[in-house]
């Protein structure tokens, strides 16, 4: 059934960021993850620490994390692909990390230049010496529903792929429909592939319309842990349909409605997004944001 309380995942500042053209300055991204935490989100994934070539949108992550103000009770997690992410992480004295895998080899060797089985032994590395260092550590798994170039992904396929994560030792696993096609009575399936859902968080774009939907099916197969983005900001620079995650006004709208407790003030959100868009120069797609403020 329907749960009392749920852990918004916000990932605007991360995965809406990285794929914008234009370059976001330092000094706006740092004012908006603490609108963020002035808005009441507990988990703000912060940056990446990926090739800067490869995306250059998140190369400052050193300066970002230095000159972040931490707020006790939020979570500031950043990605890391390999080692060398790690190293840079932990130098930011960041308590937060994670990794990402894919379901599928084409979007493992367009987004980490490894093949799928190679990417296991990239992570195997970051995961041991994250834990030992006492990090917490998320494994995301990407294309779980349907991959641009190889189509539809098995179920088998995406759970395997989790389960090594799980395996390796993550904390958290995050199921990526980084393309948006995902539909409800997927989610449902997929989900049943796990025995538990208790480590499992959902991340879901909208490309299709279908991320609230999608989200309701996994609330009511147990999972407490939703990833959004505030303003809907959002895609992956290597996957190329894919366009803006689920918004987390749209999110906060819908658990409101269903009397779930998230800890976040819609009306401080939309002015942060109202703001962001602004910043951005162009509107931003949640329907709520629009219903709300447009
Ligand atoms: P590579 O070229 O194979 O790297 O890229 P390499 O290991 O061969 O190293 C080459 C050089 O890069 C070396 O330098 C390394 O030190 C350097 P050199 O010795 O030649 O001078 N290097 C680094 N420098 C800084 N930071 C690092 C780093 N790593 C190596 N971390 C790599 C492999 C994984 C690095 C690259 O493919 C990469 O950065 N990929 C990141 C792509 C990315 O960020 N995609 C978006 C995030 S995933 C996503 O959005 C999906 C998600 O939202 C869920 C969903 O929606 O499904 C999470
Ligand atoms: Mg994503």
């Amino acid at each position: 059934g329907l749960p009392d309380q749920v852990t918004i995942w916000e990932v605007g500042p991360r995965d809406g960021l990285q794929n914008e053209s234009v370059s976001v300055p330092v000094d706006v991204k740092l004012e908006f993850l603490d609108r963020l935490a002035d808005a009441g989100v507990s988990v703000v994934e912060a940056t990446s620490f990926v090739h800067p070539k490869w995306v250059p949108q998140l190369a400052d992550a050193e300066e970002l994390l230095a000159r972040l103000d931490r707020r006790d009770g939020v979570d500031y997690p950043v990605l890391v692909p390999n080692e060398r992410g790690l190293d840079r992480a932990l130098a930011a004295r960041v308590g937060h990390v994670a990794i990402f895998a894919s379901a599928t080899d084409s979007f493992a060797r367009r987004n980490l230049n490894r093949a799928l089985d190679e990417q296991f032994a990239m992570f195997e590395p970051v995961v041991a010496r994250a834990k030992a260092e006492g990090l917490k550590v998320r494994g995301y798994v990407s294309m779980c529903f349907g991959d641009p170039w190889e189509g539809s992904v098995s179920r088998g396929q995406v759970a395997a792929v989790g389960k090594r994560l799980l395996d390796m030792g993550c904390d958290q696993l995050s199921l990526g429909d980084t393309i948006g096609v995902a539909t409800p009575g997927q989610v449902t399936a997929l989900l049943g592939e796990f025995g538990s859902v208790e480590r499992i968080a959902v991340h879901f774009h909208d490309t299709y319309g279908q991320a609230l939907a999608n989200t309701y099916a996994a609330l009511v197969a147990g999972v407490r842990t939703v990833d959004s983005s505030a303003g809907g900001l959002g895609g992956c620079p290597y996957a190329e349909s894919a366009t803006g995650n689920l918004a987390t006004e749209d999110l906060v709208w819908m658990l409101d409605g269903l009397g779930i407790a998230h800890g976040v003030d819609l009306d401080k959100l939309c002015d942060t997004s109202a703001w962001m868009a602004g910043r951005l120069g162009r509107p931003s797609p949640s329907r709520v944001l629009n219903a709300l403020r447009g």
